[in-house]
């Protein structure tokens, strides 16, 4: 099973890079990834015409099982009322295939901050009761990581979020936000953060980038999965970051 995690089009005149979107496009294309899914940062300022934009650059990406959540910026301007009208729910539950996704809207509308709430707690421990592979995609950190500067990206509701994900035995956790591609593996499941797909808004010497995760089930009679996470990079360059069972 293959997924492609990407985050942070930043879709606008002043930040998206077409060529290295197309580049990026072609390379998950190739891929053919059972699901992809996007963590948000779709547009720079949650305008109508940015989503419009964004919308027909996703609809290229060949995948029928796509999971997406708004950014902070997705928020910013009443965005989010265009995410639901284009997109989905800003909180989904998905099976798909003996895995399942469950993404979550972190952002407030014009706050940086992220936070998911004691309310949303109960459902999500729900759609994580089975045996599949789960997977927890959010905009924001869940846990801080090297050069984000002054913390103030972590969800404020981490601690509480971390350990509900935690006890539900989430194998994968994806997130986006601040353009840094990193991954933490905490007590057997991987946090796994995306760098920018595409904009202009790169970190330090990051570069733009996603993520592939491939998952495969050692034997069928258990839960076990073998999980490697590569970084691909413009122009198809791809790079293994790590491989674990859990
Ligand atoms: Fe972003
Ligand atoms: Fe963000």
């Amino acid at each position: 099973m293959q997924i492609v995690h990407l985050s942070d089009l930043h879709f606008s005149e002043a930040y998206f890079v077409p060529e290295i979107a197309e580049s990026m496009l072609q390379s998950i294309n190739q891929l053919d990834p059972d699901i992809v899914v996007i963590t948000g940062d779709l547009t720079e300022n949650g305008f109508s015409a940015e989503y419009d934009g964004v919308k027909k650059f996703i609809d290229r990406i060949a995948c029928k099982d796509k999971v997406l959540v708004p950014g902070n910026h997705d928020s910013k301007n009443a965005g989010y009322i265009h995410f639901e009208d284009l997109f989905e729910n800003r909180f989904s539950n998905r099976n798909l295939g003996g895995v399942t996704v469950v993404g979550v809207d972190s952002s407030q509308p014009d706050i940086d901050e992220g936070h998911l709430g004691r309310e949303n707690y109960g459902w999500i421990k729900e759609a994580f009761s089975g045996q599949n592979f789960k997977i927890f995609a959010l905009h924001h950190h869940l846990v801080p990581i090297p050069l984000s500067g002054r913390e103030n990206s972590v969800l404020v509701d981490a601690g509480d979020v971390l350990d509900l994900l935690n006890r539900c035995k989430v194998n994968l956790v994806l997130c986006g936000h601040c353009h840094i591609p990193h991954v933490w593996n905490l007590n057997n499941m991987l946090v796994v953060n995306a760098g920018t797909f595409c904009s202009s808004k790169t970190r330090g010497k990051t570069t733009q980038c996603f993520n592939l995760i491939q998952a495969e089930n050692e034997n069928s009679d258990n839960n076990n999965w073998k999980v490697r996470v590569s970084r691909v990079f413009p122009q198809g360059k791809m790079e293994l970051i790590t491989k674990t069972v859990m």
